[in-house]
């Protein structure tokens, strides 16, 4: 009983490792398949609200204020706004002192800026 259980989890732990594998190997081939379009109002403003206007409002940190929306496309359209969720290199990683957000999340949000911000 015990074996199996011990076996059991091993396997567990290769599935794991096998499937961070293939999402590093499509990271990397940046192929992104959006199967739905995101819209701001649905989809986006709550995230950005939940995750990033606590330092992106007023404050301004990085010199994004994501309540304003034009500042939210200026960061989608030069790269930064996928580059900081997705913590690709040369990028700070955001949301800063916090976990890396969910990868349905990080796809809502490319599928977004990939859809045209609208
Ligand atoms: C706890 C505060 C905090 C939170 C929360 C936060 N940020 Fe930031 N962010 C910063 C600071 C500070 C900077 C300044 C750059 C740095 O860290 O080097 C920054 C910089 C940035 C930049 C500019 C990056 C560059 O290359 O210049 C972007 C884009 C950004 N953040 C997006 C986000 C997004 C999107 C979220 C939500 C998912 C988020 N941030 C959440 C503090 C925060």
């Amino acid at each position: 009983m015990k074996k199996t259980i011990v076996l059991s989890l091993a396997i567990i732990t290769m599935m794991g490792a096998c499937k961070s594998g293939a999402k590093q190997a499509e990271t990397a081939q940046a192929k992104v398949v959006c199967e739905t379009t995101p819209t701001y109002e649905s989809d986006i403003k709550g995230v950005i609200a939940t995750y990033c206007t606590k330092c992106h409002g007023e404050k301004a940190k990085g010199g994004y204020n994501f309540l304003l929306l034009p500042d939210l496309k200026r960061a989608g359209k030069n790269g930064d706004l996928v580059g900081v969720i997705k913590w690709k290199r040369g990028y700070p990683k955001m949301p800063a002192h916090a976990d890396k957000l969910d990868d349905k999340t990080i796809h809502l949000i490319e599928c977004w800026v990939m859809g045209g911000m609208n």
